[in-house]
């Protein structure tokens, strides 16, 4: 038995060791090189990495290695936030499911129970509410921050940049083992984001910025921000209202998907928590993760019409691109998600009219949910399919959706990353590599 091992018998005799079915067990595995059986100890469903670092060759040997390209089936962390079964579509945040969320509770209710694990009582929701309000104000550098992008800049470039900057304004965020300092980065980057994605938006439009209204909800106030032209205060249509506030519901937490992985890996080397969103928003920009919305308008544009569905459908079938909306890594049946946003567009499209773009959306969903390319690998419409349906009609422009992805997830990467720095086993994300590269080699004579 090599070091670091322990055989399920002791693991059993401590009492841990139970797997995610509560069975307490081991793996045995015999090295063919060497012929030495091993036990691995199972818990959780998972056998440690770090266990097979005591399989070697000989006391010289580095150990195995576990290789695993993008995470494929590595846990690399244990997490109390988000519980999500991808098998059976369904969708929790700290156990409650995400339909009932998005039908009784507001955004900033679910921000407090991503962090602390219960819904707030009407004392520390009050309080909470009102520290956010009292924080969405922006400093006035970052209006001169702006004005320097070139006009056709993208809003999540700006984003980024901007998240990035306000960790200059708050140097004292760096103090993150201070419980207090905790505290304010979470007010402060929860209360800001709105703000700063409608000054992204009318530095976009070339519109005068539109100051936060403290008298209005933390939805409201961004549509108002985003919105508000001469008159004295501006009211969204419920309909837009509601639909904002479930679909920042929807996009809260997703436990350990890509931009939330990169807000914990740069938050593990202890950078400020303004800059690990920053990274978490760059990784939300990419079209495989957030920026799925924005590609799948623009692919139902490019279908033009109806008609033109099962002919799109074939070339996506023939490897020609692919139909931006569907699949996940994580979910093999049809997304939770999507189906609360699908029944939202239904009712954002019964007051603002039957979209034609919804037509050809409902038609590639259709045909593809009945045709054996999907079926066979399990890709069903994800929460994008329909969220930019919803925005645009909204009018928010196209490359402006992922920015309201940013504006909710902010509440989860905040969420994970706080609990990423208390968990006693993380330190700084490092992995391995194989490395496939030359041997040593000599610089060229004569160079
Ligand atoms: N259209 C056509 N084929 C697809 C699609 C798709 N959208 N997604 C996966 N496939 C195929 C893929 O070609 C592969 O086929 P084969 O086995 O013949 O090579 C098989 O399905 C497995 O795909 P994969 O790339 O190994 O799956 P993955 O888990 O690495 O990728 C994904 C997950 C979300 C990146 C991928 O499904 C995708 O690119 N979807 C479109 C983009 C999208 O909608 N992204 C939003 C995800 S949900 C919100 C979020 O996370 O931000």
């Amino acid at each position: 038995m090599s070091k670091g091992n322990v055989t399920a018998e002791s693991r059993a005799k401590t009492g841990t060791g139970a797997n995610a079915n509560g069975a307490a067990g081991a793996l045995a595995a015999t090295d063919e090189r060497t012929g030495k059986e091993y036990d691995f100890p199972i818990t959780d469903g998972s056998i440690r990495a770090m266990d097979l670092r005591g399989v070697k060759t000989d006391p010289d040997d580095f150990g195995l290695l576990s290789y695993d390209p993008a995470f494929l089936n590595t846990a690399a962390c244990r997490s109390a936030i988000t519980y999500i079964d991808g098998d059976n579509g369904i969708l929790r945040y700290r156990g409650y499911p995400i339909e009932q969320l998005a039908e009784k509770s507001t955004f900033l209710e679910v921000a407090w129970l991503l962090r602390h694990g219960e819904l707030p009582n009407k004392d520390e929701l009050d309080g909470w509410v009102h520290d956010i309000t009292y924080r969405t104000y922006v400093h006035e550098n970052i209006k001169a921050f702006l004005q320097g992008f070139r006009y056709d800049a993208h809003p999540m470039s700006m984003l980024s940049s901007i998240v990035a900057a306000l960790s200059s304004f708050y140097p004292s965020a760096k103090n993150i083992h201070d419980p207090a300092e905790r505290d304010l980065s979470f007010v402060r980057l929860i209360a800001k984001m709105p703000t700063l994605a409608a000054f992204i938006y009318r530095q976009s439009k070339g519109l005068p910025f539109v100051y936060p209204d403290n008298d209005l909800s933390y939805v409201e106030n961004f549509l108002s921000m985003v919105a508000r032209m001469s008159e004295p205060r501006y009211e969204s249509r419920p309909v837009f209202t509601r639909a904002t506030e479930v679909l920042f519901i929807l996009h809260a937490d997703h436990e350990q998907n890509c931009s939330t992985t990169a807000v914990r890996t740069v938050g593990s080397a202890h950078a400020d928590p303004f800059s690990a969103v920053a990274a978490g928003i760059a990784a939300l920009y990419g079209p495989l993760h957030g920026g799925a919305n924005e590609a799948v308008l623009r692919m139902i544009q490019q279908i033009g019409s109806a008609k033109n569905v099962p002919a799109f459908i074939e070339k996506v079938k023939s490897g020609e691109g692919r139909l931006m909306g569907f699949g996940h890594r994580v979910y093999k049946s049809y997304d939770p998600r999507a189906r609360i946003v699908k029944q939202l567009a239904d009712d954002v499209f019964k007051e603002v009219g039957m979209d034609k773009d919804l037509e050809i959306a409902l038609e590639l969903e259709r045909i593809a949910l009945s045709d054996d390319y999907f079926i066979s690998r399990k890709l069903y419409p994800n929460v994008d399919f329909y969220t930019g349906l919803i925005y645009r009609s909204m009018k928010f422009p196209t490359d402006f959706f992922t920015v309201l992805f940013a504006i909710a997830r902010t509440a989860g990467w905040l969420a994970q990353w706080e609990e990423m720095l208390l968990d006693k086993e993380q330190k700084i994300a490092r992995p391995r590599q194989i490395y496939t590269g030359y041997g040593e080699r000599d610089y060229p004579e004569g160079r």
